[in-house]
């Protein structure tokens, strides 16, 4: 197993094309060590999103390429990349996305079907990820009937469910108050700690910066590197 689980090299993405392109980053060369945890900041519009959804093989770099694992995901085809996001990767987004007609459990459960997970594996898969963010005696409840740090560990319980090695989250606390978004920070740190997953995530959030083990700025699309002073 190599070290180094996510590698970007001479990244850029431009969108459009002509007068409307933008190029919304570029220059972008980083090495992710498998069970680090990374935050990704920098002012609304540097690119977090763009460099995120990169990543996490949703969307493709206009040059350079990026890497999981020792091997290129950029380049694959639109159903490769869908068969690699649902074996290796869990995402996480701001606005929670759960079914609010749906417990809990059903929410995880039914992120499990749609990750094509075996069936017979659904309710120990399910539990134990409930468990994993301390949601498990919750697990009955609706999402309305829950706080928004709560419905966001849920969120994060459907993300793992299936055990990926990778965890993408965009601004996961930015509807959060302070205290519920250092909760499902310890969330992660956890998952880091005890299962030794690797989590990227972008954040406005200066008390997250503490938590993690590296910070990645960008500015104007690129990686800042700061001055030693
Ligand atoms: N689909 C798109 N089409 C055109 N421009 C885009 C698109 N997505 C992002 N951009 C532009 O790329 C830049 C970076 O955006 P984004 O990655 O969303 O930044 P952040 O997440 O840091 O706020 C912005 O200038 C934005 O307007
Ligand atoms: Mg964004």
């Amino acid at each position: 197993m190599a070290q180094v689980l996510l590698q970007a090299v001479k990244v850029k993405k431009v969108f459009g094309r002509g007068d409307n392109a933008v190029t919304a980053i570029k220059n972008i060369n980083l090495s992710i060590r498998r069970g680090s945890m990374i935050a990704l900041k920098g002012r609304s519009g540097s690119g977090k999103t763009t460099l995120l959804n990169l990543l996490a093989a949703l969307d493709q770099p206009t040059e350079g390429q990026v890497f999981y694992d020792g091997k290129i995901i950029s380049d694959l085809s639109e159903k490769q990349r869908s068969t690699w996001r649902r074996t290796n990767l869990g995402l996480v987004f701001q606005a929670f996305g759960l079914i609010p007609l749906m417990s809990a459990y059903e929410n995880v459960e039914f992120g499990l079907r749609i990750a094509g997970s075996n069936p017979a594996l659904h309710k120990e898969r399910a539990e134990q990820a409930l468990e994993w963010v301390g949601m498990k005696g919750r697990m009955k409840h609706r999402p309305p009937e829950l706080s928004g740090g709560e419905q966001q560990r849920i969120a994060i319980a459907r993300a793992i469910a299936h055990r990926p090695a990778l965890l993408l989250a965009d601004e996961p606390t930015a509807e959060l108050d302070s205290r519920m978004g250092l909760q499902v920070i310890k969330v992660f740190r956890d998952l880091v700690e005890n299962l030794g997953m690797t989590i990227v995530m972008t954040t406005h959030d200066p008390g997250i910066m503490e938590i993690v083990d590296h910070v990645i700025a960008l500015e104007d699309g690129e990686i800042a590197v700061e001055p030693t002073v």
